[in-house]
């Protein structure tokens, strides 16, 4: 039983190692190729998204300052070509004006300023004629070194953001400046077709952050954003980091009209990625359905395997205890015959010796020897014990003398028959019907008849010492894929579970001691094993029990010899 555990035990922990080795195998090229699709893919998408939103804002960055330059050329050619004198004619910079909005619709205002900041003469929606700009901080600066100014947006009267261009010009030592204001529509234009995604973003903001541009929501133009502007560098800047809205956004910066104007385009990345969740939800429907598959076949041809490895050790171990025991049946048996041999002359000498005493004590005087019936009864007890003696050593070298086997055809109902026959008295006297269910015709088989009879015989006696009085033994016989199987039941007492395991064993018995030698099951065991077949015994206490012998029909090599 506890072989049977530790079997068990060990089949159990074989298949728990078996199972984890094949699912590391599987599994870990599984999860290498799955993750290598999806980090390359994720790569190849990002890096595509990064290019896009690169060549977006490079594109945006040369058309705007394309644009702010266009601009500040169309206002310079006119500062250029025209007097000072001549534009601060209103007239004049009417007809001027009316000409640069044909070509230029972004321009709203033109106005002459003054080296004193004086705005001489303007052409626009309101009436900024003689506005004083001395002390405006663009004037000052525009004055001190800078040819051409362009402002941040800023409200103005109309409360529509805007900005301005300042040209300032040298005519004979004085200074004036011709200045005009930009509309930023065209550049809104601009930044919200760079909107990329559902949740993008792309603004223009001044060094301080405030909002110069706002495509998504450009209600938020001169407000603060808060953007942390970052320090000047040229061409396009990427950066990827989390968005105001908390989720992981790409970033591409340029600066824009002389550093002073920084361009955000931001893109979403949850937006972009859509194609990737979708290829990351094939991966991991792949990776299920792969991992369902290698579980299932997993569980499955360990079971099988490992059930088969089981099955097969445990019939080897089943053989291999047959073969034990037949071997030490064998064993005792040539060990048991040598002892009988050599207790066999003692007896001999010890039951003469016996019966010349007898002899001897029917003659004469001793008769009257008030010892005599006592010498008499020990003699007669001698005789009696040694005669007991002697069956055993007859038995045991009958046994061993028909170790030979002669094989013969057999027909195993007649051989049953002729062994009942000689119990079938003993059985009427107590009342035991012995009941038969031969099969017809029953193929004959190629064994040792007189072997046979032995076992059967022992069969029999058995089965009637175990009924006592009043009972059935049902002998039957059937074959059964192509052996030959006969079955003797009793109603009997039964066997108890315990002494089953001995029942074979030699001298094992439960008989008074004149009675049985215990010699019957294993010799019978010994003979069925070497003509080929098998003994087996069902037993229920309190029911009775059955043998049941099965033969080949054919067996030529006997399987265990001597
Ligand atoms: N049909 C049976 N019903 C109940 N017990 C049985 C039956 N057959 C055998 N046994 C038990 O098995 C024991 C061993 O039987 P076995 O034939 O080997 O020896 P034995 O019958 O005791 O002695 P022997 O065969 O020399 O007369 C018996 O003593 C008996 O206890
Ligand atoms: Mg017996």
């Amino acid at each position: 039983m506890d072989r049977e555990e530790n079997r068990s035990s060990y089949y159990r922990t074989l298949r728990r190692q078996f199972m984890a080795i094949i699912l590391f195998i599987a599994f870990v090229p599984l999860v290498l190729l799955s993750g290598t699709i999806y980090y390359h893919y994720s790569r190849t998408v990002k890096e595509k998204i990064r290019n896009e939103l690169k060549n977006v804002a490079e594109n945006r960055k040369s058309t705007i300052d394309l644009f702010l330059k266009d601009r500040a050329i169309n206002l310079g050619v006119l500062a250029h070509t025209h007097s000072f004198d001549y534009l601060r004619d209103r007239k004049n910079l009417d007809v001027v004006f009316q000409l640069l909005k044909r070509v230029d619709s972004a321009f709203v205002d033109l106005g002459v300023i003054d080296g004193n900041g004086l705005q001489v003469a303007y052409i626009g929606a309101y009436a900024l004629e003689g506005k004083d700009y001395s002390s405006a901080g663009w004037f000052q600066s525009v004055m001190r070194n800078k040819e051409v100014y362009i402002s941040d947006v800023f409200p103005g009267f109309r409360k529509v953001p805007h900005f301005v261009i300042a040209i300032k010009r040298v005519e004979a030592g004085r200074p004036w400046i011709l200045r005009a204001t930009i509309d930023t529509e065209t550049i809104n234009h601009f930044m919200s077709t760079a909107l990329l995604g559902k949740r993008g973003n792309a603004y223009i903001l001044n060094r301080e952050g405030v909002y110069q541009i706002c495509g998504r929501d450009p209600g938020r133009v001169l407000n603060k954003s808060d953007f942390k502007i970052p320090p000047l560098f040229s061409g396009i800047n990427e950066e990827e980091k989390y968005g105001p809205q908390g989720e992981p956004a790409l970033y591409a910066m340029a600066w824009l009209k002389n550093n002073d104007w920084l361009m955000v385009i931001e893109q979403n990345l949850k937006d972009e990625l859509g194609p990737m969740i979708h290829v990351k939800n094939i991966v991991l429907a792949i990776f299920a359905v792969s991992s369902l598959i290698i579980i299932f076949s997993t569980v499955l041809i360990t079971r099988r395997v490992i059930g088969r490895l089981e099955e097969i050790d445990r019939e080897r171990s089943k053989l291999t205890n047959q073969l034990v025991h037949a071997d030490k049946l064998a064993s005792i048996g040539r060990l048991a015959t040598g002892i009988a041999h050599e207790i066999n002359n003692p007896l001999a000498v010890i039951a003469e010796k016996a019966g010349w005493m007898e002899d001897l004590l029917s003659e004469g005087d001793i008769k009257k020897d008030p010892n005599y019936s006592e010498l008499l009864k020990a003699t007669q007890d001698i005789k009696k014990h040694v005669n007991r003696g002697k069956k055993v050593t007859h038995r045991l070298l009958g046994f061993a003398r028909r170790m030979e086997m002669v094989y013969e055809e057999i027909d195993l109902n007649s051989t049953l028959d002729e062994t009942v026959y000689f119990l079938e008295r003993e059985a009427r006297f107590r009342n035991i019907d012995i009941i038969k269910e031969y099969q017809d015709s029953l193929p004959r088989i190629f064994s040792d008849g007189a072997q046979l009879q032995q076992v059967f015989l022992n069969m029999f006696n058995n089965a009637i010492d175990a009924i006592e009085k009043n009972g059935k033994i049902l002998i039957s016989t059937k074959s059964v894929h192509g052996d030959i199987q006969v079955s003797i039941a009793d109603t009997g007492p039964g066997i108890p579970g315990e002494n089953l395991e001995r029942l074979f064993d030699p001298f094992y018995t439960t008989k008074p001691v004149n009675k049985g030698t215990g010699l019957g099951l294993s010799i019978s065991y010994g003979i069925i094993k070497n003509l080929g077949g098998q003994i087996k015994v069902e037993s229920e206490v309190g029911k009775g029990t059955t043998f049941h012998i099965i033969l080949p029909k054919h067996f030529q090599q006997p399987a265990i010899s001597g």
